[in-house]
């Protein structure tokens, strides 16, 4: 299958998933968005209200301030795919529970086989957590990590930071180096990652321990 339609396939199954109970207030999942070809998934939390309403992926006041980020790293919107940790909103916009992120993650783990991309960029600790689990995001955002072959950069959630002077200068100092980010994974990426991008058949090397780049 190529990597659109495994994206439709998600979208369409998320849409009416009962894995968990967070479909009881569902009112429209959110799989995410962006084309099949993005060399750059962004990873956040969950949907919040707005999300919930229009089944897309940061389009409240922390997407505001996301695309505000992107366009300050040289990088568009409609050129990355946003998703999340979790499909649907988490009541009161709580943090996701365990029993939700280990049933919403096939799902992600789907996707971001299919999309393949050079650079994930996690946004907060929850998708920072799924590649990088037991540090502290104060300690390691806007360091980006290879892992299984893709450059992780962890950055603070827009939405956090949008409530803390201090965390909303980091991450627009972390964002600025984006288009820097991108570059280097275009030009370090493994050799056998890179086959993978035009053969999906092959399967990448997994690097299972992530390594801090020494470049940055
Ligand atoms: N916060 C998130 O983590 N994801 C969204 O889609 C919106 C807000």
């Amino acid at each position: 299958m190529d990597a659109q339609s495994v994206l439709n396939e998600v979208a369409r199954q998320a849409a009416v998933c009962t894995r968990c109970q967070l479909h009881f207030a569902r009112k429209k999942a959110v799989p995410g968005e962006g084309p099949a070809s993005a060399e750059v998934m962004l990873i956040g939390e969950g949907p919040g209200f707005y999300e919930n309403e229009q089944g897309r992926p940061f389009v409240g006041a922390a997407g505001k301030f996301l695309d505000e980020l992107l366009a300050a790293g040289g990088v568009k919107r409609e050129e990355v795919f946003i998703t999340n940790v979790v499909k649907c909103r988490p009541p009161g916009n709580r943090d996701p529970l365990p029993e939700e992120l280990a049933a919403c993650s096939e799902y992600l783990d789907r996707q971001i086989e299919a999309l393949n991309p050079r650079v994930i960029v996690t946004l907060g600790r929850f998708s920072m957590a799924k590649f990088l689990p037991g540090v502290r995001i104060s300690d390691v955002h806007g360091q980006p990590f290879w892992k299984g072959g893709r450059l992780v950069v962890p950055m603070y959630h827009p939405a956090a930071a949008l409530h803390q002077p201090s965390l909303k200068t980091q991450v627009e100092r972390d964002f600025s180096r984006l288009s820097e980010f991108i570059r280097q994974a275009r030009t370090s990426v493994p050799k056998a990652v890179e086959s993978q991008r035009s053969d999906p058949e092959t399967p990448a090397p997994q690097k299972d321990e992530p390594t801090q780049l020494s470049l940055f």
